[in-house]
């Protein structure tokens, strides 16, 4: 009796596992928790909303490849997560994660991907 109330218990909790795995893996095509389009779209709305849509400059600087050569990828996923102090450029570690920073870090050196 005792066994059996178990399973009953534990079986549809499995299915939901199963699920929610298929999900995740559908969902993420690259890597891990990367979604190349959400992000994408938060540095074209995001960070245009002060660098301008087209990242050629506004408030913020021209966030184009040419004039970020100077910076490799690790150094602007730093600004990224932790902004520039005393300035109007915002951390956004409560937004994204390290992984993230550094997909955008990549997008904005090389933006063909
Ligand atoms: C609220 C306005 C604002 C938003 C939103 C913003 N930035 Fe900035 N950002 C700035 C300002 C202002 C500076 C220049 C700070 C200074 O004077 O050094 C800057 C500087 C930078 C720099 C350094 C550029 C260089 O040439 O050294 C990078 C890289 C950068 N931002 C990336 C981003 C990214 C990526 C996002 C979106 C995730 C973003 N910013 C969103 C205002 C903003």
């Amino acid at each position: 009796m005792a066994e059996r109330v178990c399973l009953q218990w534990i079986a549809p909790r499995a299915r939901l596992a199963t699920a929610m795995v298929a999900l995740v893996a559908s969902s993420t095509f690259a890597a891990e928790t990367i979604d190349p389009g959400a992000l994408k779209r938060l540095v074209h709305q995001d960070c245009g909303s002060c660098h301008g849509l087209t990242l050629k400059g506004g408030l913020g600087p021209d966030l184009r490849a040419q004039n970020l050569r100077h910076h490799d990828a690790e150094t602007l996923s730093g600004v990224i997560l932790d902004g520039i102090p005393d300035t109007a450029m915002p951390g956004w570690r409560p937004l994204m994660s390290e992984e993230e920073a550094e997909w955008v870090a990549r997008y904005l050196l090389e933006p063909e991907q």
